[in-house]
């Protein structure tokens, strides 16, 4: 694939088979640089990229952070804090500046849905944007970057059994992940969680929903754990955090229910004792702390390509 054919990166959904194993090869290819004591390459020397984050973050915003700084370009931390209706009118005050000062990526993170691709849609082809989450639609370099863990692992994909655990109706990383899953082929993909917490139509997006702890990852060859996120809840949709933990808290007891070779996985940030048992975070099985570390090859691979490299 050639690089600069893709101009923006808003979604899972847009991406072919074919650019997906191209991103996790590029991102394979760049892995080793972070382990070099010089960890730098000139890929993306005199490029400028800025991290607009309207939303907390950590791991996605340091990993991007770094990506960029190990390509060798010049990375601004834009800090915008303003009220949701001052919001719009601030907006795009800064990226026209940020424009005009010849920025070519923008690495954009907002809790509205669809805020990535109405910044893609203002700049047209002068900046690239990535979407580094946006509100409940997608979070597709999280996605890539999970899909990169678990290909590390395990090898391939088509056989596997995958279990998203938790609060998925308000997890854009669930459904990046739903779509990114589907596209390289896994086909027993289950949903688990309270049925407050999964959209009751979501049998339409191929995936089967499990009620029930046990019952979801029995078998399972990957389990992917989701935070509650409380700040998208509009309403109690649990009795409380202690329940959820009885109920739907990976343990080492229930994780005997999986595949005795089951990676556990997390986004983060991790809630210990609410969706994930210290044990399991910790423990043999986790891959948690690998996953947040490969999201620099793949965010390396990302910004290549978008700035016109061959990948
Ligand atoms: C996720 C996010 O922000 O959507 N975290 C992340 O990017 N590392 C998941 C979450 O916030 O729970």
């Amino acid at each position: 694939m050639t690089g600069g054919e893709i101009k923006h990166f808003l979604s899972i959904n847009s991406l072919s088979i074919g650019a997906i194993n191209s991103i996790l090869d590029r991102a394979e290819s760049f892995f080793p640089v972070g382990s070099k004591s010089a960890k730098k390459i000139p890929i993306l020397r005199g490029k400028t990229i800025a991290n607009l984050f309207f939303e907390p973050s950590t791991r996605t915003k340091t990993t991007f952070e770094l990506a960029a700084t190990r390509l060798s370009a010049d990375v601004l931390n834009i800090n915008i804090e303003s009220s949701a209706t001052k919001k719009g009118e601030s907006l795009s005050d800064t990226l026209k500046t940020l424009a005009s000062l010849r920025t070519d990526i923008f690495v954009v993170r907002h809790n509205q849905s669809g805020a990535s691709a109405f910044i893609a849609n203002l700049m047209g082809d002068q900046v690239s944007v990535i979407n580094a989450g946006d509100g409940r639609h997608e979070h597709p370099t999280q996605a890539l970057l999970d899909l990169f863990t678990i290909k590390r692992n395990k090898g391939s994909f088509t056989k596997l059994k995958i279990a998203i655990v938790g609060d998925i109706l308000h997890s854009r990383v669930a459904r990046s992940e739903i779509f990114a899953l589907q596209r390289v082929g896994v086909k027993d993909i289950r949903v688990v969680g309270p049925r407050t917490l999964i959209p009751s139509n979501i049998e339409c997006m191929g995936v089967k929903p499990f009620y029930n702890l046990e019952q979801g990852i029995e078998d399972s060859d990957v389990i992917i754990t989701l935070r509650l996120q409380k700040e998208r809840m509009r309403s109690a949709l649990l009795p409380s955090a202690s329940e959820y933990f009885e109920t739907f808290g990976l343990t080492q007891a229930k994780l005997s229910y999986a595949n005795p070779n089951v990676i556990v996985m997390h986004p983060g940030p991790i809630n210990r004792g609410v969706e994930i048992d210290s044990a399991v975070a910790d423990g043999a099985n986790s891959r948690i702390l690998e996953q947040a570390g490969n999201g620099i090859a793949i965010r390396m691979a990302i910004m290549a390509m978008l700035s016109g490299e061959r990948i």
